[in-house]
């Protein structure tokens, strides 16, 4: 795809799901296959902050990162269509599911445990699987948040495969909602 030409997507795509689910790897390449800009919302809180993730939990706790969060989000979303790769929080917050579903297409990426569990291992800088048991926390997590994942205009299983893979079945639910036209 010729990816100076316009692109055929007017809203921006929003990634949430788990860690590890594979929200930025994902949305780099869907952000190319749509010629789109990709931005990690994590990057731009780190960015924002001047520090990284998990010194801002340490440093003001999770409650001011969820705030940040939120902002980050909205300014993101009030700024050029693009694809978002989300934190696995955020999609939590009432008021951000509100603002993607009146201005950007979520897409939930779907991932097992195991699979979630590997991904995890692969990469620190996660407070929230920091010191616990990182399967149970997985569990709870899943528990509490596929249901509020579900409410999500498009689920695609991130399973364990090509990303490339992943990410045509992306841009085939895109194409089915009439999200995305056909030769992306
Ligand atoms: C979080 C997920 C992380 C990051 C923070 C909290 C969560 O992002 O925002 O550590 O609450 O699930 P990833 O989903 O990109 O790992």
């Amino acid at each position: 795809m010729d990816t100076s030409a316009p692109h055929p997507v007017s809203r921006t795509i929003v990634l949430v799901g788990l860690m590890g689910a594979g929200k930025s790897c994902i949305g780099q390449r869907l952000a190319v296959r749509l010629g789109l800009p990709f931005t990690d919302a994590d990057d731009e809180i780190e960015q924002a902050a001047g520090c990284s993730i998990p010194d801002i939990f340490e440093l003001y706790g999770e409650t001011a990162f969820r705030d940040g969060e939120k902002r980050v989000i909205a300014r993101l979303i009030d700024g050029p269509v693009q694809v978002l790769a989300t934190g696995g929080g955020a999609f939590m917050n009432a008021e951000t599911r509100a603002l993607i579903a009146r201005r950007a297409t979520s897409v939930w990426l779907r991932a097992d445990l195991d699979l979630l569990l590997s991904r995890t291992a692969r990469r620190g800088g996660r407070p929230l699987l920091g010191r616990n048991d990182r399967r149970a926390t997985l569990e709870r997590l899943m528990a509490k948040r596929h249901p509020v994942y579900a409410e999500a205009e498009i689920m695609v299983d991130s399973a364990n495969e090509s990303p490339d893979v992943t990410v045509e079945r992306v841009l085939a639910a895109l194409v089915e909602r009439g999200t995305a036209a056909a030769d992306a």
